[in-house]
């Protein structure tokens, strides 16, 4: 039911754009956007990348800055939308069928740093409750107004999912294996490069207890009802995932953009506009990097053969 409402033929995301809805990292925080895009063309350029390749380009935001920052580079959207009006002329597009699924078309990359961000937490999962002595968790089921009832036991990979990754403290919880399956397809797209997922998540340590199935519309955290009104997303079990490494957006923009410094205030007297362009870098960067907001939201990287790359 999840996957209908956001990506069946009347599904959100077949109607909605992102930023119309919430703004994120990449769209909609003014100047941020921009910066996370020069981060990622600094990343494209330490590991010799040719292309970068973006899966949930949302309407190429993320994609149009990078063209800004680095204007050599090939760059693909992937979205379950059409390539929208305006884009830079050599950013191609392919189109998706969405929730866990990809083109298949997207294969053999090479010289490539993949991008998803925001993908994984749109990719629908299984929510499922602890339940009494017979089994030890029950889906949980929803109808078309979101009204909630139990459902079948969790069995098989589902429940050997829960055993691994979910500790006692918690009551309800999203199975993170179509996201943990998702990533492994994402990895196995690219040939040679590097994979970067970023989305908001959690670690064994840190499950939320009761589960963080939400919906937004209009800039507001809804109620999630798959009717297709509305995004419904849940944190993303970043641990499980199998990534080399995973990281904090703060520790990694800081490492590839350096800490936010204020520039100094003689320099709003000799030269204003530099002056201004500095403090409204760091602020984007103290934004992207905000101990209790975006800066806590999670980088997951792969490398694909990595003796060809720097
Ligand atoms: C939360 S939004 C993030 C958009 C953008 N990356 C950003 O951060 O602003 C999730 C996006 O993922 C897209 N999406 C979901 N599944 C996809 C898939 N299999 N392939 C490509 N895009 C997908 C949705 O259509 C939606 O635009």
């Amino acid at each position: 039911m999840w996957q209908e409402a956001l990506y069946g033929p009347r599904g959100f995301y077949r109607r909605a754009a992102p930023a119309d809805h919430f703004a994120t990292s990449a769209q909609g925080l003014g100047t941020a956007g921009d910066l996370l895009a020069e981060a990622l063309a600094r990343l494209a350029e330490r590991h010799g990348i040719r292309r970068v390749v973006e899966v949930a380009a949302g309407r190429g935001e993320l994609l149009s800055g990078v063209a800004r920052h680095a204007p050599d580079l090939e760059l693909l959207g992937v979205e379950v939308v059409d390539r929208p009006d305006g884009l830079p002329a050599h950013l191609d597009w392919l189109v998706s069928p969405g929730g866990g699924r990809l083109p298949d078309e997207l294969t053999g990359l090479t010289d490539t740093l993949l991008v998803a961000h925001e993908w994984l937490d749109v990719v629908p999962c299984p929510v499922v409750a602890r339940s009494a002595a017979d089994h030890p968790w029950h889906h949980v089921e929803v109808d078309r107004t979101g009204a909630e009832r139990t459902g079948p036991p969790a069995i098989g990979a589902d429940l050997d999912w829960l055993a691994t990754h979910v500790p006692d403290h918690v009551g309800r919880a999203e199975v993170g294996l179509p996201r943990d399956t998702a990533y492994s397809d994402l990895v196995s797209r690219v040939d040679r490069g590097l994979v970067l997922a970023v989305d908001y998540g959690h670690t064994r340590d840190t499950r939320p207890p009761g589960g963080t199935l939400t919906g937004y519309r209009d800039g507001t955290q809804v109620p999630p009802v798959p009717d297709g009104s509305c995004d419904l997303t849940a944190h993303v079990a970043m641990d499980s995932l199998g990534a080399d490494q995973l990281r904090t957006q703060r520790e990694a923009l800081h490492e590839l953009l350096g800490p936010a410094t204020i520039p100094p205030h003689d320099l709003a007297r000799t030269r204003p506009t530099a002056y201004l362009h500095g403090l409204a870098r760091a602020n984007a960067l103290a934004t992207l990097t905000a101990a209790t907001g975006l800066g806590g939201f999670w980088w997951a990287t792969s490398r694909r053969g990595r003796e060809h790359l720097g």
